[in-house]
C-alpha cells in the first residue's frame, strides 16, 4: 500500500491522478476512481492511498560509458518526440523551502523558451511557503517532503522517489530547500541534482551557513567577493562538485541585506543559464570528476 500526499495543482500524468474540477477551487485534483480519497478542503490538500503501487516505470536514463576523457550526462535516449536539435525536452522538479525567486526564474525562462525543459512537480517541506502558493497558483503539482511529526502527510523517501519516476522528472533542481537530501534520492538520481548557494563554495558553506548568515559571515571575514555557487548535490551540506559559480564584489559599506540583494539577482542568471545547459545536455565529466558547461555558442570550450 503506498500513500502520498500533494498539494493541489495540475498533473498531467493519467496513471497518477485524474482531475477533478469543481467550482469552488478548479485547481483541485484527485486520484483516480481506484484509489481512496481523503482531503481537506480548508488546507487546499489532497492525500489519497492507492489499492497497489503503479508498477515502476523503469528508468529510461541510460550514461555513456566514460570511453572518452568525458562523459556527457544527458540522456542519451530519444523519445522520437518534442526533439530540439535532437534533445528531448527534460522534466524538472524544483525543490523550495521559501519565497522561490529563482524557482520563478527558472518557471519563467521555461514558459518563455530559453530552458528545454518544464517545471512538472514542486517540492517543499513548508507548504504555506511562497513558492509552494507561486506553483499552485501556476497550476503545477505540490509534493511535501519530508514527512515529519508537525507535516505527517509528507512523503518518506521512497515515497518521494516513486512520485517523481512517476512525474518522469529527468533533474531535480534545489532553490533554497533547506532540509538535507536522502541518500535514496542521490542514488536515485545519480549526477541529477543541483543546488545553488548564495557564497563562493567552499568558503561560507555547510551545515548551518544558510540565508543571511551566510552573507553576514561574508561581510565579517573582509572578503572583497562573493556571488553564487551552483553544485552537484551529494549527501553533505553543499559538498558537492562546483558545476558553476559567478562573483560579485563586496563594497566596503555594504550590509548583509545589500550584498544579498545583489547575489541574489546574479543567482537568477546564473541559475537560468545552467538549468538550460542541464537540459540542454551540455554537462562534461572530466576525467578527475570535475563538471564542466559547454559553451552553446563554441561547443569546443567549456566554463
Ligand atoms: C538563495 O539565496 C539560494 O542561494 C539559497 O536559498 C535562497 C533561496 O532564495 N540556497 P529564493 O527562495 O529562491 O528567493
Amino acid at each position: 500500500m503506498e500513500t502520498q500526499s500533494l498539494l493541489s495543482g495540475l498533473c498531467t500524468d493519467p496513471t497518477i491522478f485524474s482531475s477533478f474540477r469543481n467550482a469552488k477551487n478548479p485547481l483541485f485534483f484527485a486520484p483516480s476512481p481506484s484509489s481512496s480519497v481523503s482531503f481537506s478542503q480548508r488546507h487546499k490538500w489532497v492525500s489519497y492511498t492507492t489499492p497497489h503501487s503503479s508498477p515502476q516505470r523503469a528508468w529510461s536514463k541510460q550514461r555513456l560509458n566514460c570511453t572518452n576523457r568525458v562523459e556527457n550526462v544527458g540522456d542519451s535516449i530519444s523519445h522520437g518526440k518534442d526533439l530540439e536539435n535532437g534533445v528531448r525536452r527534460k522534466k524538472l522538479a524544483v525543490f523550495v523551502s521559501g519565497g522561490g525567486s529563482n524557482f520563478r526564474s527558472i518557471h519563467k525562462a521555461s514558459l518563455q523558451g530559453s530552458i528545454l525543459g518544464d517545471v512538472v512537480v514542486l517540492v517543499t517541506n513548508k507548504r504555506g511557503c511562497g513558492g509552494a502558493e507561486y506553483a499552485k497558483d501556476k497550476g503545477i503539482p505540490v509534493v511535501l517532503f519530508p514527512k515529519s511529526k508537525d507535516e505527517p502527510d509528507g512523503l518518506s523517501p521512497s515515497e518521494l522517489v516513486s512520485a517523481l519516476r512517476r512525474f518522469e522528472v529527468d533533474f531535480i533542481i534545489l532553490a533554497g530547500y533547506l532540509k538535507l537530501i536522502p541518500v535514496e534520492l542521490i542514488r536515485a538520481y545519480h549526477r541529477s541534482i543541483v543546488n545553488i548557494h548564495p557564497s563562493l563554495l567552499p568558503a561560507f558553506g555547510g551545515k548551518g551557513y544558510y540565508g543571511m548568515k551566510v552573507h553576514k559571515a561574508v561581510i565579517a571575514s573582509g572578503a572583497r567577493y562573493s556571488g553564487p555557487t551552483i553544485h552537484f548535490v551529494d549527501e553533505h551540506y553543499d559538498t558537492g562538485r562546483i558545476l558553476a559559480q559567478s562573483v560579485v564584489p563586496v563594497l566596503a559599506n555594504d550590509t548583509a541585506e545589500e550584498l544579498a540583494a545583489k547575489v541574489l539577482q546574479e543567482e537568477h542568471r546564473l541559475y537560468v543559464e545552467v538549468t538550460a545547459a542541464l537540459c540542454e545536455e551540455r554537462i562534461i565529466w572530466r576525467d578527475d570528476g570535475v563538471p564542466l558547461i559547454r559553451c552553446k555558442e563554441n561547443p569546443s570550450h567549456y566554463r
